[in-house]
């Protein structure tokens, strides 16, 4: 077994062309990461085909950037690998085509990641020590997950959103309380200034499948009350707005993940995804963990957010299975966790 597998890794699955090398599905050796937030800005969220087009523009340059950065080069690395799903299906394909072309140029094996199993690998970067079998609450814009991580690849899903991801939800209420894009970051911003008790917004649960979550009819709370205010001429604090929606979101995960510590007896509890860089959440499952008596695993915000480390982490354990993709890998926007094409 090749414990020391060098990887060159490739994620374009939505808004950030990114590239790394990583030795060893531990290290980082580079992290390069061309944000194109600016320019989605200007239309309040991702435009998909500007998304594509932007990739094509930037990809060969942040390749290029990783290996000089780590000191490699194509032919010194081990293999590549490269997330072909889920995200959108153009902005997927450019970083598939061209791993493909650096794998096939120089004869290195092609490894083909889920971009979801690659956030929770993320926690492997920031963390040598942490081995499955853990916890891993996975909060990105895409997917909210609960999953029992058994083994490096290998997840048991014990509950998933219904509806909206949390960072949706986070998307779609900074939108209506005109904070713009990218929600996230800027109601966490915003809520700084605000009273988290101020409003009641809702904690939605489901009796028969209590590790599930729903995000739309908080969302939908909000945009009520946004009305009701607009209706009776009143006005609204953005800033409490966005302290009582964090507030009602950071229950909800915290709750959930307490539940899975108490019926899964793991003493171990990892978040991943672009919402896990939210500070108030952190906070709130970081606490709860040592009130539980758990360890508590969060990446640094830059390892949170999409990046191509994480995608080299997830990719070595695939590649010391031995796992490789062929040169007809395609993009597959809906892939599972866990699901092997
Ligand atoms: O994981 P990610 O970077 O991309 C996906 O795979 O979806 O997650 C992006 C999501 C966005 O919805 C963004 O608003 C949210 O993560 N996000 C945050 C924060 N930073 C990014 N949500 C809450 N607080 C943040 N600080
Ligand atoms: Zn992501």
């Amino acid at each position: 077994m090749n414990n020391d597998g060098k990887l060159l890794a490739i994620e374009t699955s939505c808004d950030e062309t990114a590239a790394a090398v990583v030795r060893n599905g531990r290290e980082v050796l580079s992290n390069v990461i061309s944000s194109q937030i600016d320019l989605h800005t200007l239309y309040g969220g991702v435009v998909p085909e500007i998304a594509s087009r932007k990739h094509m523009e930037k990809i060969d340059q942040v390749v290029a950037a990783a290996l000089k950065e780590a000191g490699e080069t194509i032919e010194s690395v081990d293999g590549v690998a490269v997330t072909y799903g889920p995200g959108l299906v153009g902005a997927l394909l450019v970083g598939v085509a061209h791993a493909k072309a650096y794998a096939w140029a120089a004869e290195k094996p092609l490894i083909g990641v889920n971009h979801i199993e690659g956030h929770i690998a993320a926690n492997f970067l920031q963390y040598p020590e942490l081995t499955p079998p853990f916890l891993c609450l996975v909060v990105s814009g895409g997917h909210t997950h609960l999953v029992r991580v058994l083994d490096y690849g290998e997840y048991e899903i014990l509950g998933r959103s219904r509806d909206d991801a949390a960072g949706e939800a986070f998307d779609k209420v900074a939108r209506a309380i005109g904070l713009g894009y990218p929600g996230g970051p800027k109601i966490e911003k915003a809520a700084k200034e605000g009273d988290p008790s101020a409003i009641a917004f809702p904690r939605p649960g489901f009796s028969d499948s209590p590790f599930d979550f729903s995000f739309s009819g908080l969302k939908s709370a909000v945009l009520n009350y946004l009305n009701e205010c607009g209706m009776k001429g009143l006005s609204y604090s953005q800033a409490d707005v966005a302290a009582s929606f964090q507030a009602a979101v950071t229950d909800i995960l915290t709750e959930r993940a307490e539940l899975a510590l108490h019926e899964t007896g793991d003493k171990k509890l990892a978040l991943a995804g672009g919402v896990a860089s939210n500070g108030a959440i952190r906070n709130a499952v970081k606490k709860m963990c040592e009130r539980n008596g758990a360890e508590f695993f969060v990446p640094d915000p830059i390892l949170c957010t999409d990046n191509a480390a994480m995608i080299g982490a997830a990719g070595f354990y695939e590649y010391q299975k031995g796992r490789r993709a062929a040169l007809n890998l395609n993009a597959v926007p809906g892939l599972k966790i866990g699901e092997r094409s």
